[in-house]
């Protein structure tokens, strides 16, 4: 089958940018997509950043410090963007601007006025495809538990909680970085880094997030500067978030939390939902282990695991016997951006749209609101979505 080419430019060559062009050197993998991604152009104001991928891809035609001539560059369809938070809004709503297609990064925007105007940019080119990078619900666990949610097995959802917890910050010597300053990653803090892919599949899965109650907290205040001395280490740590969410007449108790710093965890996602005919938990801490509950009257009740084979949303080369990783579902959200791009319809699975993350905003602006004033904050009812 004749792939169609997609000329692909990368905005920020840190640690995402590196996994993304990974993604693409490794796109045969996916089997029967439409789309064929090639990198063109790299963007990085650190030139050694670059580096690596002129080394490796040899299809790169423009390296480049200045991200507006990326911009500005003719020959690239899509731009895929991962730099610091309070570049989102210049870098997003410029590429938006120019019509390519874009797959920026969360939070997608440092504020909820800095998101504004992303949308706003959406609202002015409507034929321009923007998503929001999102990967977890890409695992195996996570497609088998938004089905189980869809099917109806839950009954009456009795609660759900979800979180995303880290735990490396626990060193208090680990050197101060741009993730760890409001100035540069928002006042959102722990919420601006995971929070996005907390509340991904729970917007995903039509819950409306009513209200929330917040308790954030901040436990290591300042981290060595790397010259010797020590900076201000000002964003919240930990969030704790206790939501009202809706699903039809239902109302139901929603716990959301990221952590930095939850001891021993590392990138541990997960989510659980609890109901009163049913209940099913996945977590990547043990990325093939589903956990499932039934209730049948009359019989024990017991939660049931079991080992879920490989099992991709687009398939691949992998057989079932292998396991599913972190960059297997970085894979898996980039075919859902590109097949989208050429005009497939990935249903359920396509990625994070910008009036989702406009939700999150509302939530994470509203969870400061709620730790200033300690009280519960209402929440925006969710409006008609509007861009592509
Ligand atoms: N989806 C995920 O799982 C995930 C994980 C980590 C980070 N992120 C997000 O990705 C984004 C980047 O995070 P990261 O971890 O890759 O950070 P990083 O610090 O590793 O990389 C950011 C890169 O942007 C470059 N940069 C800074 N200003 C620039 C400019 N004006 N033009 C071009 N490049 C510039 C930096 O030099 C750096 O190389 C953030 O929005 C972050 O929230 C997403």
């Amino acid at each position: 089958m004749m792939r169609k080419p997609v000329r692909l430019g990368i905005i920020g060559c840190g640690l995402m940018g590196r996994e993304i062009a990974s993604a693409v050197l490794r796109y045969p993998h996916v089997l029967g997509t439409t789309a064929h991604p090639v990198v063109v152009a790299v963007c990085d104001t650190v030139r050694e950043k670059m580096d690596w991928f002129t080394d490796h891809i040899p299809t790169i035609v423009q390296a480049t410090e200045d991200y507006r001539e990326l911009v500005a560059n003719s020959d690239i369809d899509v731009v895929y963007a991962a730099v610091p938070h309070h570049l989102h809004h210049i870098v997003y709503t410029d590429i938006i601007r120019s019509g390519k297609a874009l797959l920026g990064e969360k939070p997608f925007g440092i504020d909820q006025s800095a998101n504004e105007a992303i949308l706003t940019a959406c609202r002015e080119s409507p034929n321009t495809l923007v998503r929001v990078a999102s990967e977890f619900p890409y695992f195996p666990g996570a497609v088998t538990l938004a089905e189980w949610v869809r099917s109806g097995a839950a009954g009456k959802i009795i609660e759900a909680e979800a979180g995303f917890w880290h735990a490396s910050d626990l060193d208090p010597e680990k050197p101060i970085n741009w993730k760890r300053q409001v100035v540069t990653n928002g006042e959102y803090g722990c919420m601006g880094d995971l929070g996005l892919h907390v509340v991904h599949l729970p917007l995903r899965l039509g819950w409306q997030l009513e209200s929330v109650s917040a308790h954030l907290t901040q436990i290591i205040t300042q981290r060595p500067d790397g010259s010797g001395g020590y900076a201000a280490c000002d964003t919240w740590d930990n969030a704790y978030l206790n939501v009202r969410a809706r699903v039809n007449d239902d109302v139901f108790p929603l716990q959301l939390s990221t952590k930095r710093i939850a001891p021993g965890h590392g990138n541990t996602w997960f989510i659980r939902v609890v109901g009163t005919e049913g209940a099913a938990s996945f977590s990547t801490e043990n990325p093939k282990v589903f956990r499932q509950f039934e209730f049948r009257r009359g019989l024990p009740q017991s939660w049931q695991q079991y080992d879920l084979p490989y099992r991709s949303v687009f398939p691949t080369v992998t057989g079932g016997i292998f396991e599913f990783g972190f960059s297997d579902a970085n894979l898996q959200m980039l075919a859902a951006f590109l097949e989208e791009w050429a005009g497939n319809d990935p249903g359920p699975w396509q990625c994070v749209r910008p009036e989702e993350a406009q939700r999150s905003h509302a939530l994470f602006t509203a969870a400061l609101q709620s730790e200033r004033e300690r009280r519960e904050v209402l929440l925006p009812l969710t409006g008609k979505e509007e861009t592509k």
